[in-house]
């Protein structure tokens, strides 16, 4: 069967850059799981469809009409045909996909269009539940944390690179809120697999998280 190395970790861990690394220096496949979240959050608000109308939120997952295109270095996500990138990655969609994602029967309806992604050589899953549900047989699993603090802080410098204004304290505030959404909820919760190799972040560079992953994957 094909390998899998499933990434999970709260918002802010650095997951997403990690992945895409890992993946490149692998040369396998990589699954954004958030992404497709994202964009079922999106889609909703844009149709006006109510984020707790479950079977009008499952009717939309099932058909999805989302596709990843190559552009440039990376990829460019498109929505029924358009590129939709800077839509996806506002607060407000952010906020949406945690709340569609809360929804069982979104789960369920992108369970087998996640599982799809899974083509050899291999591929790296960067998600919330990628080593517990959607992939529990995957050979390698890392669990990615680093302190609240720490996340605040990346995510801050972030956002003051692109001249977004925002104070240290509000981000701390949001991230803990997101944490407790993910930990908090009934289905699929964020957590590490039983399994899975924790790495803590905190005061490492993302070139040694890299490493860290990679050492973990003997191929
Ligand atoms: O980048 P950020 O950590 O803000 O979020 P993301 O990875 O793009 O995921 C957006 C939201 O989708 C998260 O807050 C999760 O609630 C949800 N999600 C999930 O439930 N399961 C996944 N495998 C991936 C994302």
């Amino acid at each position: 069967t094909v390998p899998v190395l499933a990434i999970d970790g709260p918002s802010g861990s650095g997951k997403g850059t990690v992945a895409k690394r890992v993946a490149e220096a692998l040369g396998w496949h990589l699954l954004d799981s958030g992404a497709l979240y994202r964009a079922v959050g999106l889609l909703a608000l844009d149709r006006g469809i109510p984020l707790d109308d479950a079977d009008a939120l499952a009717a939309l997952a099932l058909r999805l009409p989302i596709s990843f295109q190559p552009a440039g270095e990376g990829v460019s996500v498109h929505l029924e045909g358009r590129p939709r990138d800077a839509d996806l990655r506002t607060e407000d969609t952010g906020a949406a996909a945690s709340a569609v994602a809360a929804v069982p029967a979104v789960r369920d309806a992108l369970l087998a269009r996640q599982r799809d992604f899974r083509q050899a050589p291999g591929l790296v899953a960067d998600g919330r539940d990628m080593g517990t549900v959607v992939f529990p047989d995957a050979p390698y699993k890392v669990y990615l944390t680093a302190s609240a603090e720490e996340r605040a802080q990346r995510r801050h410098k972030q956002l003051m690179e692109k001249g977004v204004a925002t104070t240290l304290a509000a981000l701390l505030e949001e991230i803990q809120a997101r944490d407790a959404r993910d930990m908090g909820r009934s289905v699929a919760p964020l957590k590490a697999a039983d399994d899975a190799l924790r790495i803590d972040s905190t005061g490492m560079s993302i070139g040694q998280v890299v490493k860290a992953v990679l050492d973990h994957v003997v191929l």
